[in-house]
């Protein structure tokens, strides 16, 4: 086991340290009182059967009565503090964790499959609940129980104890054998859990994909070959504990026929009593339990190790910086943009974007050109700083945008992106999405300048009108300008608009055209155009092929001086006019 998972959750039980220490308190009396039991086997036989002791009989009896009252009680308590630390924990660090995931720079989010992402919040996070509010305690009150009746039959006679020492090696070389097993076979089990989560999402989410090619059945094989690993490596985690917990017993009760052979000849040469026999081996059969137990809890939380691990490495991924430049440039923008020789790549050794060079200055409108796969979107996403640069620079008003507070600076941003995701909520929410406070006349007049504004006013519930979530009650045009809407609301000084009409008719084109213009008016503004009709009218056109600027210049220019736009336009739209 290695320390790291430990310090990361001691980290977190610091904060309720109280709550713990009542926990371990009231444990260490419940185990006290689980040792009792068989000494009181002693007293019946020795002061009560053989002394024919009727008063003791009844001592002994209430006893029995009393010890596990009290034991009732304080095994109540030690779960219930155990539970309000346990959990809260547990809590925190679920929503740590969330945290931390949705921060991470978009490079990391999208290099792991998102199922994943949620198996760490639920999956991970829920063995960890487990592990922190049952199995650790259980493992320390049978710890504690194993130790608290060794110390009995050390009490009771220390040579016949000295003989089971001899059996102990053995079981603590197992038991450290079986923990290295275990933890492996549920690093399994959790991994391949995972895998299942992951499968499944990933149909899900492209159902209509899965539906229109027909291939639920390949889909299920995909589910059916991720639960068979997961169930062979559950399978191999439940055949390891079981062997290795059988073997354990029969070494256990071998040393109690040991115990048997050597006491029954001290009781019969009267060096034990009969009572002391009888409650050494009831110590013994006693014992084999709390060590089943320690066993399983072992294997259990070893599984919570792996997972706490994974926890804690996830939360070592660094996150964006978005507060670090707290104090840096956090002031209106007015957009003028430079790239400077910039290049950038998602993996290693391969270039998306080469050398990029780029002059835009405020309020100007310029388009961005080029086939699918050239770099369009991702020169987008590296103004708003999604992604780094590999080398070169990118300028806001002259700053480098490593010197913007992150968040400030997205703020003035303005996406439109070409998939436009709302979020489950009214159609006000979703325009007003992230601002604070909402105020009903900026919704209005967003909703205004989108062009959407009267449809939604026609609708019964007007701006309140739920919308699911994937606004699938919505045509694309109309998600399309809730999403302009969306974007324009904050008054963004920089207005990015990814493909926005290329999945309309030409007739609703037109109509998110105009709202595209409206939203783009006093605002430096990027489009990414698929068809070149709803760029002609562009301040600069850039062309792009294979992450280079090929081409640069109006619409009138980039026809005249033939070439790359001249191409395209000629393709759809026939000979230039
Ligand atoms: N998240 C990503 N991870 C890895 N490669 C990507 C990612 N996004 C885009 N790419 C690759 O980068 C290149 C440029 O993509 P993109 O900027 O989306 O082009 P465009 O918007 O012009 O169609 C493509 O080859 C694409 O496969
Ligand atoms: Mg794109």
């Amino acid at each position: 086991m290695s320390d790291t998972p430990l310090k990361f959750l001691f980290g977190y039980t610091k904060r309720y340290w109280k709550k713990l220490f009542l926990a371990i308190l009231f444990m260490l009396a419940s185990s006290g009182l689980n040792v009792m039991p068989p000494y009181l086997f002693k007293s019946i036989v020795d002061d009560v059967l053989i002394s024919k002791n009727i008063f003791m009989l009844n001592v002994v009896c209430v006893s029995v009565i009393v010890i596990f009252g009290l034991k009732a009680v304080t095994t109540y308590f030690q779960r219930y503090f155990m539970n309000v630390a346990g959990q809260s924990v547990v809590m925190d660090i679920r929503i740590d964790l969330y945290d931390h995931m949705q921060r991470m720079s978009l490079q990391k989010i999208y290099a792991s499959r998102i199922g994943e992402l949620m198996s760490r919040i639920t999956g991970d996070a829920a063995i960890l609940q487990s592990i922190v509010t049952s199995t650790f305690i259980d493992l320390m009150f049978n710890i504690v129980t194993f130790l608290g009746m060794f110390a009995f039959i050390l009490y009771i006679n220390w040579r016949l104890t000295c003989l089971i020492i001899l059996v102990l090696p053995v079981v603590a070389f197992m038991l450290s054998f079986a923990a290295k097993k275990l933890r492996r076979a549920g690093h399994n089990v959790q991994e391949h859990l995972a895998d299942i989560t992951a499968t499944a999402q990933e149909a899900f989410s492209a159902i209509r994909v899965v539906r229109s090619f027909a291939t639920e059945d390949e889909e299920l094989e995909r589910f059916t070959k991720a639960n068979r690993e997961n169930y062979s490596a559950l399978l191999q985690a439940v055949s390891v504990q079981g062997i290795l917990a059988g073997v354990i017993e029969v070494f256990l009760i071998f040393a109690l026929a040991i115990v048997f052979w050597f006491g029954g000849r001290s009781v019969i040469n009267g060096t034990l009593t009969p009572g002391e026999l009888i409650s050494f081996t009831g110590y013994i059969a006693f014992m084999v339990q709390p060590i089943r137990s320690i066993m399983n809890e072992m294997g259990t939380l070893q599984t919570g190790m792996a997972s706490a691990e994974r926890i804690a490495d996830m939360l070592k991924i660094p996150v964006e910086d978005s507060e670090s430049h707290a104090g840096a440039v956090a002031k209106k923008i007015s957009g003028n943009i430079t790239f400077e020789h910039v290049f950038f790549s998602y993996e290693k050794d391969q270039e998306v974007l080469k050398d990029i060079n780029l002059e835009i200055e405020a309020g100007q409108n310029v388009a961005f050109v080029g086939s699918t796969g050239a770099g369009k979107s991702t020169i987008a996403d590296l103004i708003p700083r999604f992604y780094e640069p590999v080398s070169g620079r990118i300028l806001i008003d002259g700053h480098d945008l490593r010197e913007f507070n992150l968040k400030e600076l997205r703020r003035q941003i303005g996406i439109v992106p070409q998939e436009c995701v709302l979020m489950k909520g009214s159609i006000a929410f979703n325009i007003a999405y992230g601002l604070k406070d909402i105020d009903m006349n900026k919704i209005i007049e967003a909703a205004e300048i989108a062009d959407i504004r009267e449809f939604i006013e026609s609708l019964p519930n007007g701006y309140e009108t739920e919308i699911g979530e994937r606004g699938v009650t919505l045509s694309g045009g109309q998600r399309q300008r809730i999403a302009i809407a969306r974007a324009v609301i904050r008054d963004p000084r920089i207005l990015i608009l990814d493909e926005a009409t290329s999945s309309l008719d030409t007739a609703v084109e037109r109509q998110v055209q105009k709202a595209m213009n409206q939203a783009m008016k006093g605002r430096t503004s990027l489009i990414i155009a698929h068809r070149l009709s709803t760029i002609r009218d562009a301040d600069k056109i850039l062309v792009l092929e294979d992450g280079r600027f090929v081409q640069a210049g109006t619409h009138d220019e980039l026809i005249k001086a033939g070439g790359l736009y001249a191409d395209l336009w000629r393709m759809q739209y026939g000979d230039a006019s």
